[in-house]
């Protein structure tokens, strides 16, 4: 499992959840592999209240409300739609539900424009049809089919990004609960097995949430994750997906504690900056969501670390800053002009610290990107 570029949270976490799975002597619904209070510790991580005699560390940070409606809808007849801004860990929510409920969080459908219908039911193997003719082996089942057939969560991501044709062949799977197969003259039908249900995802910046059918809404409740803006937590998130990482990389770098809160701080600035803003010209196209400070840090430490000296600067910091948000020209570049002036340069002189060096690296990556 060492050799996958992302291992899926099954994967990942197998040994905890094996483990899990041993001492776990709740009620699970269906063919469920945890019971709902073992897979709300898998993801919200353990306490010692919980009097267990290992630690199981916490994976999505969030309010446990969240978490907890969550694993009641998909032990209900409805399927789950988390909704929220960009990166507010959506997908990451929805794999953590499916490892712990499944033990498998690949079967996913990627919705876009050009998603069909074959996608969420199934298709055909041509040269097999054409040596054998039309059968179930020559069926080719889609991730949704195969989720029915083996009781387990199947995953659509990007909800709303697919046609109205593709809403409504998933509004029969999911209250029929069967996928008929009309080509076949007999076994032509696919009953889900029960456990199977559906996480969805959707972008609320995407146009369409609502409109989406309201006999599709009406098969799901909806779950939204709102974006961080609890600095703790937000730090917490932070630090748990940079030790990943680094781990990942297989990369020895300090992350100084100053730093973080350098970059915890930019972000809130500049997220207040937004808010107050009155056009969207004068707002960074970037949803400043914890996801993109990540993107930023791991940026900083790549670079760092393939082009430093291995120490994580409050320069480079900058830059990868400044290099990640400013997107659109001129007006992203003008808006981090605005705040390193109007805040950055007012800081340093105040607070002293990294800030200094932290203002002349994003001046330069200003001046270079101008
Ligand atoms: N609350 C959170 N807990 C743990 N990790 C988080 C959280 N929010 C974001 N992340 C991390 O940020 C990254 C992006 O999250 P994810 O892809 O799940 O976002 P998303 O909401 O699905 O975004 P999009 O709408 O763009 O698809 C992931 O690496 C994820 O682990
Ligand atoms: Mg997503």
């Amino acid at each position: 499992m060492t050799d996958m570029l992302r291992a899926p949270a099954e994967a990942k976490y197998a040994e905890e959840l094996d483990w899990l799975e041993s001492i776990d002597d709740g009620p699970k619904p269906f063919s469920w592999r945890l019971s709902p209070r073992m897979i709300r510790l898998f993801i919200l991580g353990s306490e010692r209240a919980d009097g267990l005699d290992r630690e199981i560390s916490q994976k999505w940070f969030g309010d446990r409300s969240f978490v907890e409606r969550s694993i009641v809808t998909l032990a209900s007849d409805r399927g789950l739609l988390l909704i929220g801004d960009p990166g507010t860990g959506k997908s990451w929510l929805a794999e953590l539900l499916a490892a712990a409920i499944s033990r498998n969080s690949t079967l996913v459908v990627q919705g876009t424009a050009g998603t069909t219908e074959d996608h969420i039911k199934y298709s055909w193997n041509v040269s097999m049809v054409i040596a054998k003719g039309q059968s179930r082996a020559s069926l080719i089942p889609s991730p949704i089919m195969t989720a029915m057939e083996k009781g387990v969560i199947g995953r659509f991501e990007e909800l709303t990004r697919s046609t109205s044709d593709v809403q409504d062949a998933l509004i029969s799977i999911l209250s029929e609960k069967y996928v008929s197969i009309p080509e076949l003259d007999d076994d032509n039908i696919v009953f889900a097995q029960p456990g199977f249900s559906i996480i969805a995802t959707a972008n609320s910046r995407d146009r369409g949430v609502n409109d989406l059918s309201s006999a599709l809404k009406r098969r799901f409740n909806f779950v939204r994750i709102p974006v961080v803006t609890n600095k703790k937590s937000e730090a917490e998130i932070v630090r748990f997906r940079t030790t990943e990482l680094l781990r990942r990389h297989q990369i020895e770098l300090d992350v100084p504690p100053n730093l973080l809160d350098i970059l915890l701080q930019s972000f809130a600035d500049l997220r207040a900056a937004a808010a107050s803003a009155t056009s969207d010209d004068e707002k960074l196209e970037s949803a400043l969501s914890t996801a993109e400070q990540i993107g930023v840090l791991e940026d900083a430490i790549l670079h760092s670390t393939f082009f430093g000296d291995r120490r994580l600067k409050a320069e480079t910091l900058a830059g990868s800053l400044v290099g990640s948000l400013a997107r659109r020209s001129p007006e992203d570049l003008a808006i981090l002009n605005k705040y390193w002036h109007g805040v950055v340069e007012p800081r340093s002189k105040d607070d002293g610290g990294e800030w200094p060096a932290f203002l002349e690296g994003g001046r330069q990556a200003i001046a270079t990107l101008s």
